[in-house]
């Protein structure tokens, strides 16, 4: 048991209550964040005279070498310290002495923590942006091979209207686009630095917040010392973009299970991203996006845990927010993990075009565009929709799609029908003929795609 405190104890702590305090077994995953802060610290207590600048080359050097220890693997965080700060200035302290003692001077664990999570979180919001630019990229190459790829487009899991691959794959184009404008926003909300709040009322040492703000990559320290501390509205607002992140994911992946079963068929997910079933030999089943589903459900399970811890925080610290941490690296780390594995699992699945089409004109999917053939004939919309709906029970009853109908057949129904009603109801009229802004037509989406590809083409975060 190694601890930063002890002076006013008589006792030991229980061994028991030790292990249910300490947090080093997870947050041994800041040791970076807490190094780079260190050394901002003691740079930053030379530059204002409070150590000697010798005592800040041995902090710093002792720090850098610790730092290269732990990610040599040479250097084991081992759980007898409390936590990652401990451990890092007991090693520190052990390696060079007592200008070791002096870092924590003008710091508390409280800013330190606060800082370490902030800036991790800041780190976590990058590396989940790339993940999603990499998913984007995937999903517009597949746009792009795709704007004439036809498909029954769905409301209430019903064929309703025939659209694109590219159209559909577009739809999730954009959520993902918003969850990386939600991120850039939430780290442009922690852009405030709680470095030199103190244990909660600042300090009495003549710190320079605006130098360790700016080294640490803020763009200055936050303004209220209690508020520091015991903010983590930044990683609240976090796990509200990955669970939305994932709710997308899940969505998608509803999908593909449905587009991969034998009754769709519309893709096949690549044999190295589908698993097999131990009894029954001829499965191939989409474990991987089911996985991302389920998945989906401990990332919300974060984010309303977080919410419920602090509901009932006081200012300022307090140690239920070493609660902030468990889930929510277990959230990250599953978002990640799900995005990496779905654009694999996407770049890699092979679409059949046929089966799309082929559904789309059996779906009735251009009976509304048949009644607009009517429409322009002179027949009022309403009356239109009612002949349309006995030509398509006409059709389930002979079996046939629209298309496959006779124009005698058609003229039974309603007289107005012509020779060219078959061009007004080719899956082909019906798509291309749609291009108001965001719709399906070709001329439409390639323009969409030209804006996907300069938007892809700039970093946001
Ligand atoms: N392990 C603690 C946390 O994660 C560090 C801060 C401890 N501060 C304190 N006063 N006990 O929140």
């Amino acid at each position: 048991m190694a601890q930063l405190w002890g002076g006013r104890f008589t006792k030991e702590t229980d061994k028991d209550v030790y292990l249910f305090n300490a947090s080093i077994g997870f947050d041994k995953r800041l040791y970076a964040e807490d190094i780079a802060g260190s050394i901002a610290h003691a740079s930053m207590l030379a530059a204002q005279g409070i150590i000697s600048a010798g005592e800040k080359d041995s902090i710093v050097n002792g720090l850098e070498k610790i730092k290269e220890g732990i990610e040599s693997g040479e250097l084991k965080i081992t759980e007898e310290y409390e936590d990652i700060h401990s451990f890092v200035e007991a090693k520190l302290t052990e390696m060079i002495g007592d200008p070791g003692k002096k870092l924590h001077t003008g710091r508390s664990r409280n800013d330190q923590v606060a800082l370490d999570m902030k800036l991790y979180i800041r780190r976590e919001i990058r590396e989940t942006d790339e993940l999603l630019k990499d998913m984007l990229k995937a999903l517009l190459s597949i746009m792009e091979d795709n704007t004439g790829t036809y498909m029954p487009g769905f409301t209430h899991m019903q064929k309703a209207q025939p659209v694109t691959l590219a159209h559909h794959i577009g739809a999730y184009f954009e959520m993902f686009k918003r969850d990386r404008e939600r991120l850039s926003s939430v780290l442009e909300r922690s852009s405030t630095c709680p470095l030199g709040a103190g244990a909660l009322a600042g300090t009495t040492y003549p710190l320079d917040r605006e130098m360790t703000a700016k080294a640490l990559g803020f763009n200055g320290p936050t303004l209220n010392s209690m508020d520091s501390v015991s903010d983590r509205d930044y990683l609240v607002e976090y796990l509200d973009a990955l669970a939305l992140i994932m709710m997308h994911l899940s969505r998608f992946s509803e999908e593909i299970i449905c587009w991969n079963s034998n009754e769709y068929h519309f893709v096949e997910i690549d044999d190295a991203y589908s698993t097999g079933s131990s009894i029954m030999p001829q499965k191939k089943n989409p474990d991987i996006a089911e996985l991302v589903r389920g998945k989906t459900g401990r990332v919300y399970g974060a984010l309303f845990s977080m919410l419920t811890v602090l509901k009932g925080i006081p200012l300022a610290y307090n140690k239920d927010m070493q609660e902030d941490k468990e889930m929510s690296f277990d959230a990250i780390d599953t978002v990640k993990e799900c995005l990496v594995m779905f654009t694999g699992m996407i770049s890699t699945m092979r679409f059949n075009k046929e089966a799309m089409e082929l559904s789309a004109k059996k779906g009735f999917t251009n009976a509304t565009d048949a009644a607009d053939y009517l429409v322009k004939k002179g027949m009022p919309f309403r009356d239109a929709h009612s002949v349309i709906g006995r030509l398509v029970l006409a059709c389930i009853e002979k079996g046939k799609s629209i298309d496959e109908m006779d124009l005698s057949e058609l003229k039974e129904i309603c007289p107005e029908f012509d020779e060219d009603i078959y061009e007004a109801v080719s899956m082909e009229t019906c798509v291309e003929r749609r291009l108001t802004a965001g719709a399906p037509g070709r001329q439409e989406m390639e323009k969409v795609i030209n804006i996907y590809r300069g938007y892809l083409a700039r970093d946001i975060i």
